[in-house]
């Protein structure tokens, strides 16, 4: 079937091939640009555009007060706008909610408000439990929306493109008919314009929700983020959200971590694990995914390659394909691609990543929660305002032993990170709910599945911990624990969706907020901390279980 949404797309005229519908020879090219354009002259004569200062006259600026919308408002305000991206539709039937095509982009996706019901508590949600006041918030946070990494599946499929092309030629139609003209527009790694813009709402809206917080502080923040370009943007994006353009420079630290090999991160932890990267443990969710692609892109080539003679696709090209669509939609606001694929198609589009995160990153993969395990060390430092004195794991001793550089204190703690970290950080924090139902088969996606990226790792993923004191009195949820006094509590907001505590020991007991008796957590992941053991999984030299015979759940290696 094609989808309706292909009928509306049309070529410009003057680009459309004529009546042969054969290949242009640039077909597949690659092409970039520059800003100002280098012809462009640049005037810097600020006796021109003198500034906002030099020129006064700015009006009345009395601020207003800090706002603290988590605790005020009845409702959370939710994330469900994905402007200026025109989302692609599928044909819909006209019952139930129409399927999303670009909420089954895994982690290539924007970040979507998630309902609690995804993660296991259909009655909870961000805001702050009635009678309970906010303490403290911990936010960890991915990157926004970027280019391809380099050298990956997009930019492969378009060089397939101009070599066949530039060489005997290729004639598609129909559906693809695009192709004759389709130039790559993508760069890689750094991010997009709607990349930018991500990490800047998430700032502003961390400001609307918890910036109350902001008045407990005693000392400028440490906010962290890694050396990439792409972090480090992203990290300036949410700051400049925040504090707001003309402030954000002198209202925080911003703390940049190397990331690179030979570099200990907890926000890049990989480079401090080498079996994450090697045979052993490294190419486990590739595999995954891989073995999916083949089986359920199979008859989409076959159909696909009706319509297109001179190239023979493949799986792998269809798969780069569905990633254009995603990618080519977070750069350039809209693709092309999108309409080729059905429902079914984007359904086993985002299991491959599921596949690949789960078995590469997440339960399944044997070096995860020991990639993540140097971040839960910092959460505890932190909860409990005791100084790391070990640096054992991922940690950079030099940076997390120094009060400056890894303070305390603070009401307010903000940390920018890859998609990945964010898997094998809940992974280490044992969200075992999100596992539930065990290991992902590779051969089909299972009925009752849990573990989904598009709710875990998108664009702009956020994961936040919210430190609340609630008097036993009062307290919402009397199960959680034995306090009789008022007491500190815990809890963890993926995307909007409050997440189960209940697989981490001395949290068992089911808490509809999600809440946890902080002194409980942090005995939990002290014993996680002990649990994991980093230098087997990192390090040591072992077989991990096939993929269709590995049990892994919790990713740790069995030993
Ligand atoms: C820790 O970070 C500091 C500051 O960037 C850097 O000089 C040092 O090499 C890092 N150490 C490790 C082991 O990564
Ligand atoms: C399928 O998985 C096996 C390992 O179980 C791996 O050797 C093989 O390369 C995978 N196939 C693909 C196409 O990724
Ligand atoms: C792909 O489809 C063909 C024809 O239906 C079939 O013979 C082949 O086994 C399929 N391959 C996979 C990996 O499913
Ligand atoms: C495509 O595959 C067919 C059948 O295997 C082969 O004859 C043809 O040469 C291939 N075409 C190209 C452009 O590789
Ligand atoms: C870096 O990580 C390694 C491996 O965990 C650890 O042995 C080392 O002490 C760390 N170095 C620093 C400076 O933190
Ligand atoms: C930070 O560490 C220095 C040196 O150990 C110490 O003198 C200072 O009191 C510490 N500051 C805080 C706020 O803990
Ligand atoms: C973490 O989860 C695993 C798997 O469910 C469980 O065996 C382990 O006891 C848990 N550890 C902690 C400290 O919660």
């Amino acid at each position: 079937m094609v989808p309706a949404f292909l009928l509306l797309s049309t070529l410009p005229l003057a680009l459309a091939a004529p009546a042969a519908e054969s290949a242009s020879a640039f077909a597949g090219s690659t092409l970039s640009a520059i800003y100002p354009p280098p012809s462009a002259t640049v005037t810097t004569d600020e006796l021109y555009f003198p500034d906002a200062e030099q020129v006064g006259y700015p009006g009345p600026t009395p601020t207003g007060a800090e706002a603290e919308a988590i605790a005020t408002a009845p409702v959370a305000a939710l994330n469900t706008n994905a402007y200026p991206l025109v989302a692609p539709q599928t044909p819909y039937s006209g019952t139930g909610t129409p399927f999303q095509v670009i909420r089954s982009w895994g982690n290539l996706g924007p970040w979507f408000s998630v309902d609690s019901g995804a993660f296991g508590l259909p009655t909870a949600d961000p805001q702050i439990p009635s009678g309970c006041e906010l303490e403290q918030v911990h936010l960890l946070h991915r990157h926004g929306a970027r280019y391809p990494t380099s050298g990956s599946a997009p930019g492969s499929f378009a060089a397939t493109v101009q070599e066949a092309a530039s060489g005997s030629g290729f004639s598609a139609t129909g559906p693809l008919e695009f192709l004759n003209t389709w130039t790559y527009k993508l760069g890689a790694e750094i991010l997009t314009p709607e990349g930018r813009q991500q990490p800047f709402d998430l700032g502003v809206g961390f400001r609307v929700k918890y910036g109350s917080l902001l008045n407990e502080f005693t000392e400028l923040p440490v906010f962290r983020t890694t050396s990439e370009n792409r972090m480090v943007e992203s990290a300036i994006h949410f700051a400049a959200g925040f504090f707001g353009v003309s402030d954000y420079q002198t209202s925080y630290h911003q703390e940049i971590i190397i990331e690179n090999s030979g570099f200990n991160n907890t926000l890049a932890p990989w480079n401090a694990c080498p079996n994450s990267n090697d045979a052993i443990a490294g190419d486990l969710g590739g595999y995954a995914s891989g073995n999916w692609t083949q089986i359920y892109l199979n008859a989409t080539t076959s159909r696909l390659q009706q319509y297109i003679t001179g190239l023979n696709l493949t799986a792998t090209d269809v798969y780069a394909m569905q990633e254009l669509c995603a990618y080519e939609t977070v750069a350039l606001g809209y693709s092309q691609f999108c309409g080729l694929f059905t429902e079914e198609e984007w359904r086993g589009f985002d299991y491959s990543i599921d596949l690949s995160f789960w078995y590469g990153d997440g339960p399944g993969n044997p070096a995860a929660a020991a990639q993540g395990i140097g971040y839960v060390q910092e959460l505890v430092a932190r909860l409990t305002k005791t100084p790391l004195t070990t640096f054992d794991t991922s940690t950079n001793g030099t940076l997390d032993g120094n009060n400056i550089t890894f303070p305390l204190s603070q009401p307010i703690y903000v940390d920018a990170t890859h998609d990945t970290v964010i898997a094998s950080i809940i992974t280490a924090l044992n969200f075992t709910t999100l596992a539930a139902n065990g290991p992902l088969p590779i051969d089909r996606i299972p009925a009752y599945q849990t573990y989904h990226v598009h709710d875990i790792a998108p664009f702009t993923s956020n994961l936040v911990a919210q430190v609340v004191s609630c008097p036993a009195s009062v307290s919402p949820t009397p199960e959680v624990g034995s306090a009789t006094d008022s007491a500190s509590y815990i809890r963890f907001i993926l995307n909007d969706g409050v997440v189960p505590l209940t697989g981490i020991s001395h949290c068992e007991t089911p808490d509809s907020n999600g809440l946890c008796l902080l002194d409980n957590f942090i005995q939990g992941m002290q014993e996680r901390i002990q649990e994991v053991d980093f230098v087997y999984d990192c390090y040591a030299n072992y077989t991990p279980p096939a993929l269709t015979a590995d049990t892994i759940i919790d990713g740790r290696m069995i030993q």
